[in-house]
């Protein structure tokens, strides 16, 4: 697959894995981390088809600047991978919850994702086409008892990325969600700020997705026929 991508989030879990996926299906593909070091690993695995960039989704400038910062060939990117985001807390209480955590989360996965795509799409439409993948969630469907701020962080990521789709139809771009039930990822341990309860937590869990069962299905969206859109995919373990 010839094509240029950037994943945001690409140091953990699902980013790191869609980067793999990608690059091994040939495309060029940038990740991105707050810390390139982290990094370095995929660096290593996956050579010089993959370029490490240092990007905080919440750094309204560093975002803005990024299609100026690219070297040329990974400048004219094909597809966006809107994957960076966290929650806070850890099934606490809202009124219990650092108000600022809880606007931090917002702060990531919805402006984060807003600022990217923007940065990102006049260069799309110059070059007559594009594809825009974000990564949703289940809680962007349904709401659970103390996540609210991450659940409406997830709900914003689901009519953003709906309202997308219908203002750049028929326009060459094209806007596909995935919305991934539980991932073992490093996701729960930023949540919680504890390894060993992260894996408590996955462990009480029959079965769990992997990063790379989400990342085939982004790959699944970018293979389909210029005709074709694929609006949602929701993944699901199986329970
Ligand atoms: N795990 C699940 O069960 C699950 C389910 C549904 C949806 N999701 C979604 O999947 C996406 C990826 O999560 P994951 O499960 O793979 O978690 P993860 O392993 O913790 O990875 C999260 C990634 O996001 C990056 N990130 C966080 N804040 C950032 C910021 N301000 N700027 C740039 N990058 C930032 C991290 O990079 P650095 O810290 O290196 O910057 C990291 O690479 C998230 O949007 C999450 O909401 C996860």
């Amino acid at each position: 697959m010839n094509k240029t991508v950037l994943v945001t989030g690409a140091s953990s879990g699902i980013g790191e894995a869609v980067c793999r996926v990608l690059c091994t299906e040939g495309c060029r593909v940038i990740g991105t981390s707050r810390d390139t070091a982290r990094l370095q690993p995929l660096v290593d695995e996956l050579g010089e088809n993959f370029l490490p960039l240092t990007l905080d989704v919440e750094d309204a400038a560093a975002v803005a600047a990024l299609p100026a910062n690219l070297p040329p060939d990974f400048a004219a990117i094909d597809v966006l991978v809107n994957n960076a985001g966290h929650d806070t807390g850890g099934r606490q209480a809202f009124e219990d919850s650092d108000a600022d955590q809880m606007c931090g989360v917002v702060e990531t996965n919805v402006n984060g994702v807003i600022r990217t795509t923007h940065a990102l799409i006049g260069g799309m439409l110059e070059r007559g086409g594009g594809h825009v993948v974000n990564i949703g969630s289940t809680a962007g469907l349904r709401p659970f008892a103390t996540m609210s701020a991450y659940v409406a962080s997830k709900y914003a990521v689901h009519g953003f990325s709906e309202s997308l789709r219908l203002e750049y139809a028929g326009r060459g771009i094209r806007v596909s969600e995935i919305l991934p039930g539980l991932v073992r990822t490093g996701f729960a341990e930023r949540r919680l700020g504890d390894a060993q309860q992260a894996a408590n937590f996955y462990d009480a869990h029959d079965i769990s997705l992997q990063p790379r069962d989400v990342a085939e299905t982004v790959l699944f969206a970018l293979r389909q026929p210029k005709h074709v859109e694929i609006a949602q995919l929701l993944v699901v373990p199986v329970s």
